[in-house]
C-alpha cells in the first residue's frame, strides 16, 4: 500500500476556468513560465462562433492568425482555370464508398431507406493529452487563487504538504493523503476535482482525507487528479493542486483484478410518445475489454442488436407506447468472466403528443409567404439519436431549407486520401426531399474540421487537392444541392485573409479558384460567401466589401452573401444590419441569413431573446435581396451554444418566445 502526498498546478484550462470564477489574482507558485499566460486577445465585438462565444474579449479558441491591415482582397487571379491534376493527386470516390442500406432497426426513420457508410470505421486517434516528457518535467507548481479582499501578508493561503507526482502499476491499489495546512492555524477545506470510476475521496476526520484509486488497463498513461484547499477565513481564497499519476502495465498481467463492465453514461433525453426511439448504447470495461450488452426491461417490440459497424455499441429500437418516466435496464457482461456483470438503467422522459403541438401558422408557410425561405442546421445523424423522432417532426413541420451542420465538413466527408463518407449528407437529402425541404451545401471550404492528411499535404499540392475536393464533394450533389457556401469564414477576426491550409499554401487567390471551380462544377448553383461578424460595422465587413469588388472586378463568379447572425440577446446594431445588407444588394449579390441563433446575456429574458429574433427577421423581410433566414439548429438541446440557449425550441422542443415573434414577425406586411 502507497502513501503520498503531491502537489501540482492544474492544466491552462483550469486555470482559465480558475481565473473566471472571481475578480481575483492568480499566484502561479514556483517556476511557471510566463508562457503559460491564458490572456486571450481582443476580438471584434459580438460573437466568436469559432471559440467561445464572446461578451467582448475572448479570443478564437482556434488560435486564428490573419494576415492583418488590409490586404487586397483577392489579389490577383486566373480568369480561367488551368486543367485538373492529371492523374488526380488522390483517388476520386469509388463504388467503394458509396453508401449501403442500413438494417432498419438502427435508425428512428421508417419513411424512406437510411444508409450508412460502408466499411470499418476511420479510427480517432487523439493524441494523448499528457506525455512522458509531461511528467518528467516534474510536479507543478501550486495556483493560489487570492479575492481582490485579501492580503496574502496577513492571511496566508492554505497548501498542501509534500505532494508530489506518483508512479504506479495498473491493478495497485493506490491511497494518497491529502492534508491541507492552513498557516494561520485553522483547517482548511478541501475539494477534489471530477474522480475517474471507481476512485473515492474519503474523509479521515482529522483534517485530511485519502484518494483512493485502482488504476486499470484503461488508466495506462499519465493521469492527473487536482484538489482545492479552501482558506478557514475567506472561502474564495484558494490554493489549487494537481498531482500526476503514471500508470505502467505490470510484468505479470493475471495480478490485475478483472472487474465488471459498465455502460456509458446515457443522459437524459425528452422524447415524444408513439415515436420510434433509439438508443445508441456502449458498454464500458476499464480491463479495456468490449463487454456485451443484454436487454433487461421488457419492451414490446423492442430490438436490440450490436451495432454491425462498431462492436462496443448496441442500438435499441422501440415505440414509446407509455409517457411518464422510463427506466430501461441494461445488463453489461464482461467479454472474459460471463459471472462478471452489472444492470444499469437509461431514463428517458416520455411526454404526450399533445404536448409538442404549436399554435398559429408554420413558420416555412408564413416565410413563403414573403417569398423567403426558412430554416435550419441539422444534427449529424440525428435519425440515430433517442429524440430523432421529435427532431425530425420539428424540422419537418416548422422548415423548408435545411444545412448540413456538421457532415459535410471535409474530416466527415474525406476523412482519409480517397475515402469518403456521404452516407450523413445523402440521409439529409433523402429527409430533406421527404420533407419539401432544399439543402444548403455548407461549408465547401473551411480552415477547421480538416482532415489531417489535407493539413499535413504538401503546400505545393493544396491547390490541386482544394480543385478535386470542390469538383468530388459539388459534382456529387449537382442535381440536388443548388445553394453552396463555397468559401465559409475567409476573413480573419482583424480584417484581412484568415490563416487557413488554403490561403497559407495558394495565397489569397485561393478565393477566385474556388468560386470559378465551383461556378465551372455546379453552374446552376447560388455560390455564397459565408462568415460571421460581418453584419455590423468593424475590420471583417470593411474587408467583406473590398473582397466583394475585388472578385466582382475579376469576374469572379459570386452569387450571394451568407450572414451568419451568432449573435447574443443585446445586439442593438440593427442599422448597421440593414446598411451592410443594402451594400451587399447595392453589388447585385443575395444575402442569406444562414446560422442564426441569439445566445441569452447574463439576465436577459426570452423576451429580449425574441425581440432581437423580431428586429433581425423584419430586416430580412424589408430587404429584397434577402432569400432566406436558417436558425443554427433546432432546438436549444444540440446548440453548440447550449449554455446559452439560443435558439426557438428549449431543449424540450416547446416553442419559446422567440418562435411566437418570429411567427408575428413573418405574418406582419
Ligand atoms: O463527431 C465527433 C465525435 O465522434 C466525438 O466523440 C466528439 C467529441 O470529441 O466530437 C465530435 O465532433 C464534434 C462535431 O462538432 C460534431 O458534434 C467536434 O468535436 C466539434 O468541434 C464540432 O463542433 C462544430 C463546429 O462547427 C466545428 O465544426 C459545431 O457542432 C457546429 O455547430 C459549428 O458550426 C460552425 C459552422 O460550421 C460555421 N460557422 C460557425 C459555426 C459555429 O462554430
Amino acid at each position: 500500500m502507497m502513501q503520498y502526498i503531491r502537489q501540482r498546478l492544474p492544466s491552462s484550462a483550469t486555470r482559465t476556468t480558475l481565473c473566471a470564477l472571481c475578480a481575483i489574482s492568480i499566484t502561479l507558485l514556483s517556476a511557471c513560465s510566463s508562457s503559460n499566460d491564458d490572456s486571450a486577445n481582443e476580438t471584434s465585438a459580438g460573437t466568436n462562433p469559432n471559440g467561445t462565444t464572446d461578451a467582448g474579449g475572448n479570443t478564437d479558441d482556434i488560435g486564428n492568425t490573419d494576415t492583418g491591415g488590409n490586404t487586397d482582397a483577392g489579389g490577383t487571379s486566373t480568369d480561367s482555370l488551368a486543367e485538373l491534376p492529371n492523374p488526380p493527386l488522390s483517388e476520386p470516390p469509388s463504388e467503394n464508398d458509396e453508401p449501403i442500406a442500413e438494417d432498419a432497426n438502427l435508425s428512428s426513420i421508417s419513411e424512406f431507406q437510411v444508409v450508412r457508410d460502408p466499411g470499418p470505421r476511420i479510427p480517432v486517434v487523439l493524441a494523448p493529452t499528457l506525455t512522458q516528457a509531461d511528467f518528467d518535467a516534474g510536479p507543478l507548481p501550486a495556483v493560489v487563487i487570492t479575492p481582490s479582499d485579501v492580503d496574502p501578508n496577513t492571511n496566508a493561503p492554505p497548501f498542501f504538504e509534500n505532494l508530489t507526482d506518483v508512479e504506479a502499476v495498473a491493478g495497485e491499489q493506490l491511497e494518497i493523503i491529502y492534508k491541507p495546512v492552513d498557516p494561520d492555524g485553522d483547517v482548511p477545506g478541501m475539494f477534489p476535482e471530477e474522480l475517474p470510476p471507481g476512485a473515492s475521496f474519503d474523509d479521515n476526520f482529522d483534517g485530511s482525507k485519502t484518494y483512493r484509486w485502482q488504476p486499470l488497463q484503461n488508466n495506462v498513461g499519465i493521469n492527473e487528479f487536482t484538489v482545492t484547499a479552501i482558506d478557514p477565513l475567506n472561502s474564495q481564497y484558494r490554493t489549487v493542486r494537481t498531482i500526476r499519476i503514471k500508470v505502467e502495465l505490470p510484468e505479470d498481467l493475471s495480478t490485475i483484478p478483472n472487474v465488471a463492465p459498465t455502460l456509458e453514461e446515457f443522459p437524459l433525453h425528452t422524447v415524444r410518445e408513439n415515436d420510434l426511439i433509439v438508443l445508441e448504447l456502449k458498454g464500458i470495461d476499464l480491463n479495456g475489454t468490449t463487454p456485451s450488452l443484454e436487454l433487461v426491461s421488457e419492451l414490446p417490440n423492442a430490438s436490440f442488436v450490436q451495432h454491425p459497424r462498431f462492436e462496443e455499441t448496441y442500438t435499441l429500437q422501440f415505440t414509446a407506447s407509455t409517457t411518464g418516466l422510463l427506466n430501461i435496464d441494461i445488463l453489461a457482461r464482461d467479454s472474459i468472466d460471463s459471472s462478471l456483470t452489472s444492470v444499469n438503467s437509461v431514463v428517458l422522459s416520455v411526454l404526450p403528443s399533445a404536448d409538442f403541438a404549436r399554435e398559429g401558422v408554420r413558420l416555412k408557410e408564413l416565410a413563403a409567404a414573403r417569398n423567403i425561405q426558412f430554416g435550419y442546421a441539422s444534427l449529424q445523424e440525428f435519425y440515430h439519436r433517442p429524440d430523432g423522432g421529435i427532431y425530425a417532426a420539428t424540422a419537418a413541420d416548422e422548415f423548408n431549407l435545411v444545412t448540413p451542420e456538421n457532415s459535410m465538413k471535409m474530416d466527415q466527408v474525406n476523412p482519409l486520401p480517397g475515402r469518403y463518407q456521404f452516407a450523413d449528407i445523402d440521409n439529409l437529402l433523402s429527409f430533406a426531399q421527404f420533407n419539401s425541404m432544399e439543402v444548403h451545401g455548407h461549408p465547401v471550404l473551411w480552415h477547421r474540421q480538416l482532415p489531417d492528411w489535407i493539413q499535413d499535404a504538401a503546400p505545393e499540392s493544396i491547390e490541386g487537392h482544394m480543385r478535386e475536393y470542390i469538383v468530388r464533394l459539388m459534382s456529387r450533389y449537382e442535381t440536388s444541392i443548388n445553394l453552396w457556401d463555397v468559401v465559409n469564414e475567409p476573413i480573419g477576426d482583424n480584417g484581412g485573409f484568415r490563416s487557413s491550409v488554403w490561403f497559407d499554401a495558394i495565397g489569397e487567390s485561393y478565393i477566385d479558384i474556388a468560386y470559378r471551380q465551383a461556378r465551372q462544377t455546379a453552374p446552376d448553383a447560388t455560390l455564397l460567401l459565408n462568415d460571421f461578424d460581418i453584419s455590423f460595422n468593424g475590420p471583417k465587413a470593411d474587408t467583406l466589401f473590398t473582397m466583394l469588388d475585388g472578385m466582382i472586378d475579376r469576374n469572379v463568379p459570386i452569387d450571394g452573401v451568407g450572414f451568419q447572425m451568432h449573435v447574443f440577446s443585446d445586439f442593438d446594431q440593427f442599422d448597421e444590419v440593414r446598411a451592410n445588407f443594402q451594400s451587399v444588394a447595392d453589388r447585385d449579390l443575395d444575402i442569406y441569413i444562414t446560422e442564426l441563433d441569439v445566445a441569452l446575456s447574463d439576465g436577459a429574458t426570452f423576451q429580449q431573446q425574441a425581440d432581437v429574433y423580431k428586429n433581425i427577421v423584419e430586416i430580412c423581410l424589408e430587404q429584397s435581396r434577402c432569400k432566406a433566414i436558417q436558425t443554427w439548429g433546432v432546438s436549444d438541446q444540440y446548440s453548440f451554444r447550449r449554455i446559452f440557449n439560443p435558439l426557438l425550441f428549449d431543449r424540450q422542443y416547446m416553442a419559446k418566445p422567440a418562435y411566437s415573434a418570429v411567427q408575428e414577425a413573418l405574418s406582419t406586411q
